[in-house]
């Protein structure tokens, strides 16, 4: 297949990259490197079947020749990143979405979009299903991202039922794993840096909100089985295990061997209250379900901090 994906030069897409060329694919990333980094697509510029376009994608995305994939990620993902970029942050959910489905539909090529369990806002229940419409701060810290990623839903939505783009949306719950970037201030890789370095771990509010961990093997399979799917659904993917950031705290200073305290911060506007994934739809219509386990995924995750951590 030939695929374009956008936001390919960060985490979780450089994964996917990784995986698509494995498997001889052609993949173009478009990617305007506002979070992601040259230096994770090094590996791949060897590949004759890889090629990059540096470009934000609230730009005419022009590509020559057959599409049979398009992937939409690009956008700010850490509270850091979007909070640091809001505009682009809307702009790439909402103009980048239009672009890359204007892109799909020319070029009558399959589409997928990275939504995320954002979209739930502060949830009334748990776990969340899909068909939870959530609850949202339409003018909060956090609604540029938040209300982006809704925008984006509502455009593949109607690409989908006006246009009949055969269309996928996968809501990803919190991904972690190697490959973060370990200063864009996600909690897995902020806990790990603070407790390899010694110092105490930030929470933010008493650290008893929850929140549920999936690590990036277990969501790139999810995110593959929702490309191949002949389904044009929304599908949660994430790990059901929920845990408390306190205890997330205490499991990495105790991976770590760490002796590194706690310091309380106060908790940020509209900061989630809990967060897990009903994933009942994605294993019954696309046969997925995590496999790694947290304190397996969390020392894969603490090797890889180590080895990168200057
Ligand atoms: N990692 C998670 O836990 C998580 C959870 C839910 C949803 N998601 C979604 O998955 C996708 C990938 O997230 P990630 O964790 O890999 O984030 P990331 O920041 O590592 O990657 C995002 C990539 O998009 C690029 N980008 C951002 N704005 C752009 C623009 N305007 N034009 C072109 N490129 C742009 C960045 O340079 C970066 O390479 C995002 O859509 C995110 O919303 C991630």
């Amino acid at each position: 297949m030939n695929i374009v994906i956008t936001g390919g030069a960060g985490f979780i897409g450089t994964h996917l990259v990784e995986k698509f060329l494995e498997k001889s694919h052609n993949v173009i990333v478009v990617d305007n490197l506002l979070t992601g980094l040259k230096a994770n697509l090094d590996n791949f510029t060897k590949s004759k079947n890889f090629s990059f376009i540096d470009l934000d994608v609230q730009n005419h995305i022009q590509i020559d020749g057959e599409v049979d994939y398009v992937l939409h990620l690009a956008s700010a993902a850490s509270p850091k990143a979007y909070t640091d970029n809001p505009i682009n942050t809307l702009k790439a959910g909402s103009i980048g979405t239009i672009n890359t489905l204007g892109l799909a539909k020319a070029k009558h090529a399959k589409y997928l979009l990275t939504s995320t369990s954002e979209v739930y806002g502060d949830p009334e229940i748990s776990p969340q299903p899909e068909s939870y419409w959530g609850r949202v701060n339409p003018n909060g810290v956090r609604s540029m991202y938040d209300e982006a990623k809704r925008f984006a839903e509502a455009a593949v939505s109607s690409y989908n039922r006006i246009y009949n783009i055969d269309s996928r949306i996968v809501r990803l719950f919190n991904t972690y794993g190697p490959k973060m970037k370990l200063n864009d201030g996600r909690v897995v890789t902020n806990f790990i840096v603070q407790a390899l370095n010694g110092e105490d771990i930030t929470i933010y509010g008493k650290g008893n909100q929850t929140r549920s961990f999936c690590y990036v093997s277990d969501t790139v399979a999810g995110i593959i089985k929702a490309m191949d799917s002949e389904s044009n659904e929304v599908f949660n993917i994430g790990n059901p295990n929920e845990i408390t950031i306190l205890q997330l705290a205490e499991t990495i200073v105790q991976l770590t061997e760490s002796k590194s305290g706690v310091n309380y911060q106060e908790l940020p506007d509209d900061d989630p209250t809990q967060r897990k994934p009903d994933i009942s739809k994605a294993k019954n219509i696309l046969d997925w379900k995590p496999d790694i386990g947290l304190e397996e995924g969390l020392n894969k995750t603490i090797g890889w901090v180590k080895a990168n951590l200057n």
